[in-house]
């Protein structure tokens, strides 16, 4: 894989993160001193103007940009890049009062007060027009900038409006998807149920706690339209930068797996991925390892979207948050792996939401890299020196990437769709924490693992896994064929394509979309079981997988039509019929897990697919994750050890980055330890 370095202009990795200077404007000791602490840091990269509005544009029409000159010249003199942001994440008081109709309208169809952030219709023309301008103005004052490094479109995307206007772009969004016929709406909305048919497309308003709520495939068609009404907005902000700085690449941040907005979707248009992190960690009934994983899940999650370069860790803390129920400082050590891990997992970044705390305001006490105690001496600061001086001896990772031979599919449409299907128990849907929790198998076995829609290209891949995928859009079905066909192992589970793209459950048999021929079965029921009540898959005691795994949630009955059983049910009336199976199809094979099964039954056929695959598991000790980033012929074999112990891990001849010294074979990682092997390959 050729390398694709981020910004070869900094040629490091980039260390540093949210800073906002307007708040110190009338403090210059303040901002010298940053400055000199961010060189102490090695501090090489300075996110700015997120929230700038107020400062840049007081009054409508008056422009302030000369400090915003001042900041980013002098942390390029004193070599550090800016990422300058669009501040329209947030408005100040005189947009409100002109124009209202910037201000966002909740679905109980409430208008909001002015305040906060994040509150605005982002179809307002005004709104639009507004931005656009300021977004004109930063390109032309800040675009020709060689500090400037990157564009970070507003800020955390998010929420949705009911306002008259959107409303009136929702109904236009849905005359083009059905084809201006009404007919072909209530058909795949399925209306004549509740006597809920619809005439026209003017009388269609967005689901509604106190209005519709009922109809899943307006529930779904809403969603959809959010995420592309937010899209929308978010490339009009892109057009303005395209046009004026062609050079300089443009990133939005993302929020872990934020349910409301289509992220793949959203994904498309950028350049680069970026996104804030932040883990629970400490939380005495998870271990570092347990919600390390879970981070990790997020990180691949958006080094999928793009495969072929890194993605950025935009924001995350040395210290504590002050929005989780209880905010912890990270103990000890933990910033180094919790900032390695993000580099193992393709970010080419490491950036804090934020430098310096500011003195009051809703994010007064959220941690940063300086205290209001001001000094540099402290355990976080010098936990941020040491991953400064880390990512420094790791600089020629950049622009490598993980390359995977896996994929699980982790869709936003199945998301939306399984958690509004009224069905199976609401208590254990749990569709992300299923994806996860296979995921996790992936980590544990030091096996690269994909997380993409089913609308990415499957080729490239041996192995695929679609957990819990529910909803088919078109033409999956056909391309799960197509996979298994050319020799690909694939794995599905219960609840597998039950309902097409708008909701509309298929006829004649699950999965449908003609899965019921590849996975050789149909299911005739299902069955949902209280969280007391188990059940068993049983293997028998010959072949590859054997023994009695525990089943829990959800069991299919399935009758098969050329699959053969793998394992049958223990229990229950059902007991003696088939629990998971397998169909011969084409070169390839199709498994079917028909229950929800305990990680060791998982486990042991993710054992067996791998090795039909050709994928090589990797040894590791519990609580060590394992990254291999490659690129121009280089590979950097990553691994972290969450846990309080030494561990003793195995790698290929050569070297350690961090040490400089040469390896090969046994290596024992301190208890929080990190090692990163160059190896050829
Ligand atoms: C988000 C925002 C930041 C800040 C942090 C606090 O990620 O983007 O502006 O509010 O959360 O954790
Ligand atoms: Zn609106």
């Amino acid at each position: 894989m050729k390398r694709r370095p981020l910004f070869p202009q900094v040629g490091a990795l980039l260390h540093g993160g949210d800073y906002n200077p307007e708040q110190w404007l009338d403090r210059p000791d303040i901002l010298e001193e940053d400055i000199r602490l961010m060189k102490q840091a090695g501090v090489n990269t300075a996110t700015l103007g997120v929230f700038s509005w107020s400062v840049y544009e007081p009054r409508e029409g008056e422009y302030h940009f000369e400090w915003m000159h001042r900041i980013i010249d002098n942390l390029y003199e004193n070599g550090i890049y800016t990422v300058l942001a669009t501040p329209s994440g947030a408005r100040p008081a005189w947009l409100d009062e002109a124009y209202p109709e910037a201000l966002r309208t909740n679905l109980k169809r409430v208008r909001n007060l002015h305040g906060q952030r994040h509150n605005h219709c982002i179809t307002s023309p005004a709104y639009r027009k507004l931005v656009r301008r300021m977004d004109e103005k930063l390109a032309e004052e800040f675009g020709s900038h060689p500090g400037v490094i990157l564009w970070h479109i507003s800020n955390e995307f998010g929420g949705e409006c009911a306002c008259e206007l959107c409303k009136e772009k929702f109904r236009e969004y849905l005359r083009e998807k059905y084809h201006n016929n009404i007919e072909e709406l209530n058909q795949e909305w399925w209306t004549t149920f509740w006597s809920h048919r619809f005439l026209d497309f003017s009388q269609i308003e967005p689901p509604a706690a106190h209005g519709e709520k009922s109809i899943h495939g307006l529930n779904l068609d809403w969603k959809r339209f959010t995420t592309a009404n937010t899209r929308d907005f978010m490339e009009a902000e892109m057009a303005v930068f395209r046009e004026k700085t062609p050079h300089i690449p443009i990133t939005t941040n993302f929020m872990h797996l934020y349910m409301a907005l289509d992220y793949n979707q959203m994904a498309k248009p950028l350049d680069i991925i970026s996104w804030d992190s932040y883990p629970r960690y400490g939380d005495p009934d998870r271990s570092l390892y347990d919600c390390s994983v879970e981070n990790a899940f997020d990180h691949v999650t958006m080094r999928s979207f793009k495969k072929d370069r890194p993605f950025m860790m935009m924001e995350s803390v040395p210290s504590l948050v002050n929005w989780h129920d209880y905010n912890k400082p990270k103990r000890p050590g933990v910033h180094r792996v919790t900032a390695l891990q993000a580099i193992a997992c393709g970010s080419d970044t490491v950036q804090y939401f934020q430098w310096r705390k500011g003195r009051g305001s809703y994010e007064q006490y959220h941690g940063a890299v300086l205290d209001h105690l001001g000094r540099s001496d402290t355990r976080v600061f010098r936990d941020v020196e040491e991953v400064g001086r880390l990512l420094a001896s790791l600089k020629e990772v950049q622009g490598s990437v993980v390359q995977a031979k896996a994929a699980i599919l982790f869709d936003w449409d199945n998301r939306w769709a399984i958690d509004d299907a009224a069905a199976f128990s609401n208590k254990t849907k749990k569709y992300e924490q299923t994806c996860i929790d296979l995921f996790r198998l992936f980590v544990k076995n030091g096996v690269e693992v994909d997380l993409i829609s089913s609308e990415e290209p499957f080729d490239g891949y041996d192995f695929l896994a679609a957990p819990m995928l529910y909803l088919l859009k078109p033409g999956v079905a056909h391309r799960l064929k197509a996979f298994t066909e050319r020799g690909g192992q694939l794995l599905a589970t219960y609840i597998t394509g039950y309902v097409n793209e708008n909701t509309l459950c298929y006829l004649g048999g699950f999965p449908g979309d003609g899965l019921t021929e590849l996975f050789g079965l149909y299911t005739e029921e299902i069955d949902t079981l209280y969280p007391k009540e188990k059940n068993g898959a049983d293997f028998g005691e010959e072949g590859s997988l054997q023994g009695v795994y525990v089943l829990k949630d959800y069991c299919e009955l399935v009758k098969l039509q050329g699959a053969r059983p793998l394992a049958v049910y223990t229990g229950d009336f059902y007991a003696g019929t088939p629990a998971v199976t397998v169909n011969d199809y084409g070169k390839g094979k199709a498994y079917y897990v028909a229950a929800r099964m305990e990680a060791a039954g998982m486990e042991a056929l993710l054992k067996v697919m791998w090795k039909n695959a050709g994928i090589e598991v990797k040894a590791l000790p519990e609580g060590v994750e394992y990254h291999r980033r490659t690129g121009d012929g280089a590979a950097y074999d990553f691994f972290i050890n969450y846990t309080n112990e030494e561990q003793v891990i195995e790698t290929e001849a050569g070297t350690d980055l961090l040490t400089g010294e040469a390896k090969e074979g046994k290596t024992t990682l301190a208890p929080l330890g990190v090692m990163v092997c160059r190896v050829q390959v």
